[in-house]
């Protein structure tokens, strides 16, 4: 890329980007697009997303646009009687997961310091005695986006507690309650973390019991379902996420499954007042007595993007019993596949997902245990190179595995099962 000084003809610029862009495109809507959390906008997203760059593609306050402002409040409001939640819960629109799991730890260690009377807005970490005290505790499966927060926060990455999980991969209950007289007595705990569908394998934490311990240590509940919320929304899953009205805050990105334009993320509050700890006044606007709605008073960014609008379109377009069928679909094409991959001899099914991700991996009696890693890789890095298919690898604990992503209704179980078959007859190519 060169920036020329005089413009290109639009069809000079056509065929450049048609013959060097296009064809590196990936296509989401394609059934073996099984690796990541990508699909192409629903159509009422669409409509939404292209009002919004005819119109006002940003809402940074009532000034730049009223309907913009007002729309994100209503609609933020209206997903929290979605999910069930609190009348007191509020939410704010995010560019992305991280940011919502950044703001909910921040608010969390803002809360912690209130508690030891001192405003960490203006004080910072100054105020706290034994910065190495302050502990946040997450699943070993959890976000990397935690461990960009904690850099950010200034608490650094030690202060995660990875805890351990179950064979589902959920935190496992049982031994973080063995674990709790040891973290009282040497850590502060400022904030616990539950994952509502990991990215490796899909596990939804515990979040009842996880919600009772966060309340026994007195400390901030977040719960992090950028990718698994949504799928509290399906009637046969929502027992997996009983308690999640209980979190302090809750982090949701549409833009993973629900067929919106990235970017589309919220943070949900229980309760609303919480957003005060966000709030930084200014001259020119987000001023202390404008009575408008104002989302920048809940968030940091000033530019926000009119994300509201496609999420909004596309719902009221689709109606709840389209969007529910469009995120069981995938659900139930993963049930499936892990159902016949579980009497395959030579693959091994790594859990029982929870919701729409495949861990596997292949596992030949020809192929020793010690070499079964560089196996996973070779199967993954041959099935990316053909390009006409595509998965990702991951790593539980010590091993490599296979994992397969479904977010969009168009990939079936006999997609998944072709690409497990693919991976199969690559085994067969692998020199041990
Ligand atoms: C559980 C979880 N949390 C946070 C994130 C980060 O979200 P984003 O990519 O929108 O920043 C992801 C992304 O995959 C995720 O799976």
């Amino acid at each position: 890329v060169d920036f020329q000084e005089a413009g290109l003809a639009k069809s000079e610029l056509r065929s450049l980007l048609e013959k060097k862009l296009l064809p590196h495109m990936m296509d989401y809507g394609h059934p073996a697009f099984q690796s990541m959390f990508n699909s192409f906008p629903e159509e009422g997203a669409e409509w939404g997303g292209r009002i919004a760059l005819a119109y006002n593609q940003g809402v940074t306050n009532w000034q730049v646009s009223p309907a913009g402002a007002s729309l994100e409040e209503l609609c933020g409001r209206a997903l929290c009687r979605l999910f069930g939640l609190d009348s007191d819960a509020e939410a704010t629109f995010m560019y992305c997961g991280t940011y919502a799991n950044h703001q909910a730890l921040y608010m969390a260690l803002h809360r912690y310091a209130e508690k030891r009377g001192f405003d960490l807005a203006r004080d910072g970490l100054s105020g706290f005695s034994d910065l190495t005290r302050l502990k946040v505790l997450a699943s070993r499966d959890a976000h990397f986006s935690l461990r960009h927060t904690l850099r950010f926060l200034g608490l650094g990455e030690n202060s995660l507690v990875p805890l351990n999980v179950d064979r589902k991969r959920r935190i496992d209950v049982l031994q973080l309650k063995r674990q709790l007289p040891a973290l009282r007595d040497q850590a502060d705990i400022i904030c616990l973390v539950a994952t509502a569908g990991t990215t490796s394998t899909g596990s939804v934490d515990p979040l009842l019991p996880l919600a009772e311990i966060s309340r026994s240590l007195n400390s901030w509940f977040h719960v992090d379902g950028a990718y698994g919320l949504a799928y509290s929304l399906v009637p046969e899953r929502k027992d997996l996420f009983k308690g999640m009205d209980l979190a302090d805050s809750l982090s949701w990105d549409p833009h993973k499954q629900l067929g919106v334009p990235i970017p589309c993320s919220l943070l949900f509050v229980r309760d609303k007042r919480e957003f005060n700890r966000m709030t930084l006044y200014s001259d020119y606007f987000n001023r202390p007595h404008d009575n408008k709605p104002n989302p920048g008073l809940k968030s940091a960014p000033s530019t926000r993007p009119f994300s509201a609008l496609p999420l909004a379109v596309s719902l009221r377009f689709q109606g709840l019993n389209n969007v529910i069928e469009r995120l069981r679909a995938p659900l139930e094409n993963i049930r499936l596949a892990a159902k016949k991959i579980k009497v395959l001899q030579d693959v091994e099914l790594c859990l029982e997902p929870d919701t729409g991700i495949l861990c596997f991996r292949i596992t030949p009696e020809s192929v020793p245990a010690t070499r079964l890693n560089r196996l996973q890789e070779y199967i993954f890095q041959r099935i990316m190179e053909e390009g006409r298919r595509t998965l990702s690898i991951t790593r539980l604990d010590q091993d490599k595995v296979l994992r397969l992503v479904v977010v969009s209704p168009q990939t079936g179980s006999r997609d998944l099962l072709e690409t497990v078959e693919t991976a199969r007859s690559l085994a067969a190519e692998f020199e041990a």
